[in-house]
């Protein structure tokens, strides 16, 4: 008898632990698999899928912050006027230095040798393989489609002019993961010493990488970043119990107020009555007429809320052309929006309680805006309501970094790529990752004095505290070293003096595991203080 109940609340586990609702479909001509899924991860963290191995998709796309970008407050770009701390700035994530065809690094006028910032915010890829519009502006409709344009795109992570040769031969030539640590137990299993042609073989039964398969693989794994363990979906399934706060935020997201809207008109993607991002109609199963029976088609329509003046971003205007759909965006999922912040298409409104106050008065422009956004009189206790039945969101595995949201740690997290030491006015920068072998790698100078005389300093050792000039942030160790590289230039794009010193990294495996720091002076006569520093660059070579 024991026995029995044992074997049957380890099955109501197992009932429970189950996906509330179905994976999304595979397209016809894209099974999924598990190898292939497995190759699709390990592309997704994959930085040297990048031309300057310093960027994956999940560089942009971030589990722990809800699968949208986590830095997204430290880029920005300039917007549509390209001057920066002017309204219009939109808060993107940070991809790529502009590099050239030849791996230089030519500097942009917003970006000076630093990567540039995509022109909106990342939305999330969590649960995206339900869409059947992808983008803000639906510009998109297959994730296979999606895939291909990220590692050509000169903002994201490719080069100038990069082709899916460029990328094919890239990845032919890398190790798998070698910037990332910390790989999940099924993605080291998996990796294993393989090489890129040795994991396409166990994907695809030969060696062969095409832009074709780079896109399966990828849109597979996506397609089981699936997020329906909120505590709302265990309230859904009678499994939890909501809050009376959080009842309150229900009811008021599901009525209108004060003649406007209700939230659940557009926001139909978790609450029981539509569901924008679950199974399509005659999928359901839910025979009792349960939460999942929704007779609704999943689908996320696009709307103009009024957060920016609508010709700044025409949003899906760019996508059909009609005037109609000038400013509108496609409605975010709020699936694990607590995790998600800033908001919004240019990541402007920082909080929840921000977006609840946005949605209080009306929005902020009203050209073109939705009807019936108007001003709803909601009080202070019921905003708080609504955030929190909007906190019963979050799919707690996605933080916890539990399957199918496991994740490595990246190389920009781990110190493999280049990190800065120190602040300074003149900015080192080292655009590509330090690959032994890699013929790419160069560092930057900006901002320096333009009439300085510079150099690059090298040591094996940061200071420890034991500074002897203002600035210096090498330890001054017998191994230390000072180059000239000369007067400091002058250059189209970038303001302020320049300095580019390309150093072709050589292929000798004993190199790898060393670190190096560098760090340039810039000597100027005509300052008050000569000689000034720029921040140090610490340097390990994989
Ligand atoms: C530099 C940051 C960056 C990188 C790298 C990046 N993305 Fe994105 N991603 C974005 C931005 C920004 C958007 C939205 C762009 C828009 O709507 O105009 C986006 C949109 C998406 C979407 C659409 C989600 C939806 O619901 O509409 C998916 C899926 C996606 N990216 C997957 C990927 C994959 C896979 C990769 C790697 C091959 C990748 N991204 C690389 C920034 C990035
Ligand atoms: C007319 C349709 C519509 C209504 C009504 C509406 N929203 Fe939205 N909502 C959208 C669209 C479209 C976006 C994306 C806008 C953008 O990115 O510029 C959005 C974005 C959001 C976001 C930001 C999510 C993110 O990740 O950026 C939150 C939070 C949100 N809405 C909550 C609400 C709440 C709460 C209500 C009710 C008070 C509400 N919305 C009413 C259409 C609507």
């Amino acid at each position: 008898m024991l026995r029995a109940l044992g074997s049957a609340s380890l099955l109501l586990a197992a009932a429970v632990a189950q996906t509330n609702f179905p994976p999304p479909p595979s397209p016809t001509g894209n099974p999924s698999t598990p190898q292939k899924e497995l190759l699709g991860m390990a592309l997704f963290f994959e930085e040297q899928l990048s031309s300057t191995s310093t960027v994956a998709c999940a560089t942009c796309h971030d589990f722990t912050r809800g699968g949208v970008d986590g830095r997204t407050s430290d880029g920005v770009n300039p917007g549509a006027d390209g001057v920066f701390g002017t309204a219009d700035d939109q808060r993107g994530s940070p991809g790529i230095a502009s590099i050239t065809g030849n791996g230089v690094a030519f500097g942009s006028p917003a970006h000076g040798f630093g990567a540039a910032v995509t022109g909106r915010r990342a939305p999330t890829v969590v649960n995206s393989g339900y869409h059947s519009s992808l983008m803000y502006d639906g510009s998109k409709q297959s994730l296979e489609d999606l895939v291909a344009a990220p590692p050509l795109n000169p903002v994201e992570m490719g080069h100038i002019g990069r082709t899916w040769t460029d990328v094919v031969q890239k990845l032919a030539g890398a190790s798998p993961l070698v910037f990332a640590s910390n790989l999940p137990a099924r993605l080291q299993t998996f990796v294993n010493g393989r090489t890129y042609p040795d994991l396409f073989q166990l994907a695809f039964g030969s060696t062969q990488i095409t832009q074709g398969r780079v896109a399966q693989a990828i849109a597979s794994y996506m397609r089981t970043l699936n997020s329906d363990q909120s505590k709302f979906d265990r309230y859904l399934n009678g499994l939890a119990q909501l809050t009376p706060q959080e009842q309150l935020g229900l009811q008021l997201f599901n009525s209108p107020a004060n003649g406007a809207t209700s939230c659940s008109t557009c926001h139909g993607d978790f609450e029981t009555r539509v569901r924008m991002e679950g199974p399509k109609v005659g999928q359901l199963t839910n025979q009792g007429g349960g939460p999942y029976s929704s007779p609704v088609p999943t689908l996320l329509l696009f709307h103009n809320v009024g957060v920016r003046p609508s010709h700044e971003d025409p949003g899906r205007l760019l996508v059909t052309s009609l005037p109609g759909d000038q400013g509108k965006f496609r409605v975010a999922s709020l699936r694990n929006v607590a995790l998600a912040a800033p908001y919004f298409h240019n990541g402007s409104v920082n909080t929840l309680h921000d977006v609840l106050d946005f949605y209080d008065r009306g929005g902020d422009f009203h050209d073109n805006q939705a009807a019936l956004l108007t001003p709803r009189n909601y009080t202070i206790p019921e905003k708080d309501a609504i955030v929190a039945l909007l906190n019963t969101l979050t799919d707690p595995r996605l933080a916890a970094g539990a399957m199918p949201f496991d994740r490595p740690t990246l190389g920009s997290q781990n110190g493999r790529l280049v990190t800065s030491i120190g602040q300074a006015t003149m900015v080192a920068q080292a655009p590509v990752a330090p690959r032994v072998g890699e013929p790419w790698f160069q560092l930057t100078l900006e901002r320096a004095p333009s009439t300085a005389f510079t150099f690059l300093l090298w040591d094996t050792a940061p200071n420890q505290g034991t500074a002897v000039l203002p600035g210096l942030e090498l330890a001054l160790s017998p191994s230390f070293v000072a180059f000239p590289t000369g007067m400091a230039d002058w250059h189209w794009l970038v303001p302020g003096g320049t300095k580019r010193i390309p150093l072709p990294l050589p292929n000798v495996p004993s190199l790898s595991g060393q670190t190096l720091y560098a760090q340039f002076a810039a000597y100027d006569l005509a300052a008050t203080v000569p000689l000034s520093f720029s921040n140090a660059l610490r340097i390990q070579l994989q």
